[in-house]
């Protein structure tokens, strides 16, 4: 079963209260995605590999460590998940970005996947795909599938907000997914929404609606 880590920062909570809240700008919801995804990035990433460089101090050589170069992947599930990809990057600059579009039909809840732009080696990347909510699970879901049909195998999922049924349905889909979230939050209502939640992610970022 895949691993689900709640990242509850103080400087995270606090920033996800500002999000949360109705009278957030769509200007400050913005720039409160991108800062608590990069905030989250500290965490998510710990993992990286490390390898010995020799570098030389002013003082003597020494053999010290840098990240391995292992190749990363940024792939956010449009739309909304494109609000956290700068946050990761300015992090690990390097990494690719591969778009996943879905949206979900309003009645059925299921995700309509339209659009995958990934990078060629994406069977070799460690992915992180990035999306502010994890509802019923259908779109995390559907875009894991995506990207294991072209090859993908290290995938780690990121969110902001998260449904317990969300979750379980990732984690029983994809037992090899790990799941990190800034907030798990109580259930969904009888529209999908995740209570209390945000709302609309794609509308409050793009201010859509
Ligand atoms: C939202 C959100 C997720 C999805 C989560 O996207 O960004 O992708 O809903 O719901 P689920 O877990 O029940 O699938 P939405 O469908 O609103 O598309 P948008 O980002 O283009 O507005
Ligand atoms: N998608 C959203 O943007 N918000 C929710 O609460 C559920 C799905």
């Amino acid at each position: 079963m895949g691993k689900l880590e709640v990242i509850a920062h103080p400087l995270i909570q606090h920033k996800l209260s500002i999000l949360r809240r109705t009278d957030t700008s769509t200007k400050a919801f913005r720039e409160l995605v991108d800062e608590i995804a990069m905030l989250m990035g500290y965490e998510v990433l710990r993992d990286l590999p490390l390898e010995d460089v020799e570098i030389e101090t002013p003082i003597t050589k020494t053999i010290q460590k840098q990240i391995a170069g292992k190749k990363l992947a940024i792939v956010p599930i449009l739309r909304a998940g494109i609000g956290m990809v700068d946050g990761l990057l300015s992090l690990v600059p390097a990494a690719k970005v591969g778009h996943i579009g879905m949206y979900r039909d309003e009645e059925t809840l299921k995700p309509v996947e339209y659009l995958v732009k990934l990078p060629e080696d994406i069977d070799q990347r460690q992915i992180f795909v990035v999306d502010p909510m994890l509802a019923t699970g259908g779109s995390a879901i559907l875009a894991v599938d995506s990207l294991k049909k072209r090859g993908a195998s290290h995938i780690t999922f990121v969110c902001l907000v998260s449904a317990p049924e969300g979750v379980k349905a990732l984690q029983e889909a994809h037992p090899d997914v790990d799941i990190f979230t800034a907030a798990l939050d109580d259930h969904l209502n009888d529209h999908g929404y995740i209570v209390p939640g945000l709302g609309d992610a794609g509308d409050r970022l793009f201010g859509t609606k």
